[in-house]
């Protein structure tokens, strides 16, 4: 009998296949697609404080007058909120996986006030989308590192469901971070979010978007950071995210010593039916092996119990291919 159970930063999962947090998962009756597919758990598409913003500002622009500006700007927010908090509410009801909700802000403050409205409205965890990218040279980087960790702090003492880092791959020391996110209070950390790819029309000039999807290539840096992390800090589980297009990717990941994985160009590119065949394919390598559950190989290759971490330390390519013409 083969259980795929799998605890994630104190979420009891079916399975480690999570739905990852886009417009694929913005609305209740696509949710339950998935989670009639299979799915372990599902993260909502984000709440962009900076979005809210946007939208007021569009509004308030039009307007001359500034109370009604005001009244605007608080019933833009308002409303987008209570939408989000009703994605929550509906979510839970017409499903039993574990729903989390996810938030992307850049005022301490609305995290904590958006955090706690979730929370209220039944949401099993919060995911903190916290990707910044530093572009200003005067910026102090740990500045930036600081402020992570002072909005989990805040959080943490306005909740009591799990909290969830999602962190992008740009900072500087993973470990580092993971380590201090767990100190604070997180209980997993998403590694990593994906930024919107930019790229360069010759012919018109411009400035257009990249690849939207993640390929193949993304993967590697996924299960190294996975391995590393899983091995070296111990004590906060990790949700690999990035890269994951197939069933073997979903193993690689949870032998670096990832608990859960997160699925979102995927389930763009195939729909909800790839995560069943997913689920098919490991139940199946799973038998081969002679695995019952997911603890038997869960970071049989990470960091940690590898004969040669180093592996996942080699940064140069000179080394393995000078005898390459
Ligand atoms: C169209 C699209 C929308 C996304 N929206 C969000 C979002 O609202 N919040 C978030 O945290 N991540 C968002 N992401 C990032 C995904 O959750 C995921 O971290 C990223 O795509 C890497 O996973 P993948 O390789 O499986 O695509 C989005 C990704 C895509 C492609």
């Amino acid at each position: 009998m083969i259980d795929m159970k799998t605890n994630y930063g104190g979420l009891m999962l079916r399975n480690p296949l999570i739905v990852g947090s886009s417009g694929l998962t913005n609305n209740p009756e696509r949710i339950k697609e998935y989670e009639k597919a299979g799915a372990g758990a599902v993260v909502l598409k984000s709440l962009f404080e900076e979005q809210i913003e946007m939208q007021a500002f569009e509004a308030i622009h039009e307007n001359e007058y500034p109370e009604a500006a005001r009244y605007i700007n608080t019933y833009v927010k308002a409303n987008q909120v209570s939408s989000y908090l009703e994605l929550i509410k509906k979510a839970k009801t017409v499903c039993t996986i574990p729903i989390i909700a996810s938030i992307h802000c850049y005022k301490a403050d609305a995290w904590t006030d958006f955090a706690h409205q979730m929370e209220l409205a039944g949401a099993d965890a919060l995911e903190l989308n916290v990707f910044f990218l530093c572009t200003d040279p005067d910026t102090d980087y740990d500045a930036t590192l600081d402020l992570c960790v002072s909005i989990l702090k805040k959080v943490r003492e306005t909740v009591s469901i799990p909290i969830f880092m999602k962190i992008g791959k740009n900072i500087g020391n993973i470990p580092r971070l993971v380590k201090t996110l767990k100190d604070n209070g997180a209980d997993a950390v998403v590694l990593f979010n994906r930024f919107y790819q930019p790229d360069i029309d010759i012919n018109t000039r411009q400035i257009v978007s990249g690849n939207v999807f993640s390929n193949h290539s993304d993967l590697s840096e996924t299960i190294r950071w996975t391995a590393i992390v899983s091995g070296i800090v111990q004590g906060i589980d990790i949700a690999s995210s990035t890269g994951i297009l197939d069933w073997e990717d979903v193993i690689k990941c949870l032998l670096a010593g990832a608990s859960a994985v997160q699925l979102c160009s995927a389930i763009y590119t195939h729909g909800a039916e790839i995560i069943s065949q997913m689920l098919v394919c490991i139940e199946e390598w799973m038998h081969q092996a002679k695995y019952e559950s997911l603890s038997q190989f869960k970071g049989q290759l990470s960091f940690r119990n590898v004969t040669d971490p180093s592996v996942y330390e080699r940064s140069q390519f000179m080394k393995y291919f000078s005898d390459r013409d």
